[in-house]
């Protein structure tokens, strides 16, 4: 069944055999160490019995950390998605459906950094070609998807992030990088190289996404005199 699904959606080949070119090399075995399968063990228990293929994306997230943490590259390769296939009881085919439907999962090696720049309307209006063009000077990438040549960067370009009230927005693994500008973007990269990630969230002088600059509205709300009277809808008769 899983010959039908085009290989070079799922990373390419059979797991083992030498990769055509351009393609990564996939290791020829996966298996869960002992954190991912205490993780596993509290998923599962989340669903009910004969509905344990619901749990495919947190496991398909489980094995991206794990190769994250024992070669440095956030991946799920084939082999791993027949393993997760295995486990949940469903045919390998569904496995690479959605392992190959969601961005959040890295059918092919990534640098230790993945850098995902959103280039969204509001991101763009905010900044994001800036942004894209410090990645580029600070990483030596050229084109969307390639890897640095010190193998620590990943560039890839994304859809909206969902943090637009911050654009524009860098993440970093699993991380937001917010109000960035050209400078702010240059300074995170060098620090990422130097093996000392700041903390996300906003690179400027605001907290989470009040206002920059200040508020705009609600000024003429008093201070000082308690929340505002009750709907009359709301009042016990
Ligand atoms: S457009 Fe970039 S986070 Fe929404």
């Amino acid at each position: 069944m899983s010959g039908q699904f085009p290989a070079e959606n799922i990373g390419h080949g059979q797991p083992g055999h030498a990769p055509r070119p351009g393609e990564p090399a996939q290791p020829s075995a996966f298996a869960f160490d002992g954190e991912s399968e205490s993780l596993i063990t509290g998923i599962l228990a989340k669903y009910p019995e004969g509905k344990q293929a619901s749990a495919v994306i947190p496991l398909l997230y489980v094995v991206q950390k794990q190769l994250g943490r024992e070669t440095g590259s956030a991946w799920v390769p084939r082999v791993a998605m027949d393993v997760v296939a295995a486990r949940l009881g469903m045919p390998p085919i569904r496995v690479y459906e959605v392992a190959t439907f969601y961005l959040m999962f890295n059918t092919k090696p990534v640098g230790r950094y993945h850098l995902q720049v959103c280039t969204t309307t509001p991101c763009w209006l905010r900044g994001s070609d800036e942004v894209t063009r410090a990645c580029r000077e600070a990483t030596g990438i050229r084109h969307w998807g390639e890897t640095s040549e010190d193998g620590l960067f990943t560039m890839t370009e994304v859809e909206c992030l969902g943090a637009c009230a911050n654009a524009p927005i860098l993440q970093v693994n699993d991380d937001y990088y917010e109000d960035l500008d050209a400078g702010r973007t240059v300074e995170l990269i060098q620090a990422l190289r130097r093996g000392e990630p700041p903390a996300p969230g906003p690179t400027i002088d605001r907290f989470g996404s009040m206002p920059q600059g200040g508020r705009t509205t609600l000024l003429d709300v008093p201070d000082g005199e308690g929340p505002p009277p009750a709907h009359p809808a709301t009042v016990e008769a």
